[in-house]
């Protein structure tokens, strides 16, 4: 497909989806477990048009649970942020919403749709919500008529499913769902085997401008063919974790202006950025959570360069934010010196 066919120039940017008005269609997806505000923060900064909070649990804020209610925080500079909740009845998500709503500045709502975890489907909620389309519609139509814009995450249907995941996505913008993005993987598949681009394609081209793409998203080709695929946005999951630098790369392999500096050619710069990630991260989060966090973001940044096997050792032991930051330091001095691997 060539050029003169993409659909996204980046002109026509910044742009309102799904009553957001971003910047670009490189997004951040939801993680649970990961994308907490300094990681949402991060991603920002790098670049992404958007981030998503972790799903969060309706009954755990109807409940008053202390740790669910601090997944409702937002720092400044992140928005537009969408805050994704989960539940299994309309009634516990509207209520749920509500109580975000009352103390949290987000810019839409999410629905999650496409959690495969067993503790998830067993309240009726995630991916559950496919085998009961009358109850995903019921929610979108009570969040809707709250006044919230609604998103929804959902995935391929499942093969044995009465109806497909055109007709279910349908049905969700019917409801008055705002925007959908589709994990091209059934529930069965969890997260294993391939993500089935071509579903999310054919339904993107009968609703343009309204589906986004989520699934095997590791490379700069992997967004822009999604883009010129039809896709209204890419969200950028594990791919963060192989490289956390892969949103520039995409923004700039889809003609988005970026800060050329996190391309690669200038580890010293990433370093920086990795630094700032991981004082917010213990700051906002806490030391256990800032090592767990940043051991994933690390793991794939020591790449092509001489001597990197001794750094990804000596942060994988590391015990304390303090003597991982003095890793990277040190790091940061060794890879400017820019020694290349054959
Ligand atoms: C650790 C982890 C946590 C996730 N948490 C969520 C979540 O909270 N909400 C959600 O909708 N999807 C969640 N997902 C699914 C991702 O957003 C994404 O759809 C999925 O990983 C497929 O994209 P990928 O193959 O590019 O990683 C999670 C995935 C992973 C690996």
């Amino acid at each position: 497909m060539g050029e003169i066919n993409i659909t996204f120039p980046a002109s026509s940017f910044p742009r309102r989806i799904g009553g957001v008005t971003v910047e670009n269609p490189v997004w951040l997806a939801p993680l649970a477990g990961i994308t907490v505000p300094s990681v949402r923060l991060f991603f920002r900064t790098l670049g992404a048009g958007l981030a998503h909070t972790e799903m969060i649990s309706c009954a755990g804020l109807l409940h008053g649970s202390k740790k669910t209610l601090a997944m409702l925080r937002i720092l400044d500079g992140e928005r537009p942020v969408v805050l994704q909740l989960f539940a299994g009845d309309e009634r516990t998500l509207l209520e749920g919403a509500l109580i975000a709503a009352s103390s949290s500045a987000f810019d839409a709502v999410g629905i999650n749709m496409a959690c495969p975890m067993p503790k998830v489907l067993k309240k009726g909620a995630g991916s559950r919500l496919l085998d009961r389309p009358e109850v995903a519609g019921a929610m979108v139509r009570s969040l809707a008529a709250a006044g919230l814009p609604v998103w929804v995450k959902t995935r391929k249907m499942p093969e044995n499913s009465p109806i497909g995941t055109l007709a279910f996505t349908e049905m969700l913008l019917e409801a008055g769902a705002s925007h959908v993005c589709i994990h091209g993987r059934s529930p069965r598949q969890r997260y294993g085997g391939d993500s089935d681009r071509s579903v999310i394609l054919s339904v993107a081209s009968a609703f343009p401008g309204m589906i986004a793409a989520s699934g095997d998203v590791y490379s700069p080709d992997d967004v822009y063919d999604l883009l010129v695929g039809g896709c209204s946005a890419v969200f950028v999951a594990r791919g963060s974790f192989r490289d956390p630098f892969l949103v520039p790369a995409a923004l700039h392999r889809c003609g988005f202006p970026v800060d050329k500096s996190l391309l690669g050619a200038d580890p010293g710069r990433r370093i920086e950025k990795l630094l700032l990630l991981g004082d917010g991260l213990a700051a906002e989060e806490g030391e256990r959570i800032a090592l767990l966090l940043l051991k994933r973001f690390l793991s794939g940044i020591f790449r092509g360069l001489c001597g990197a096997s001794q750094f990804r050792r000596t942060i994988a032991l590391a015990t304390t934010w303090e003597s991982m930051r003095a890793t990277l330091v040190d790091w940061k001095v060794f890879a400017e010196r820019g020694e290349q691997c054959d």
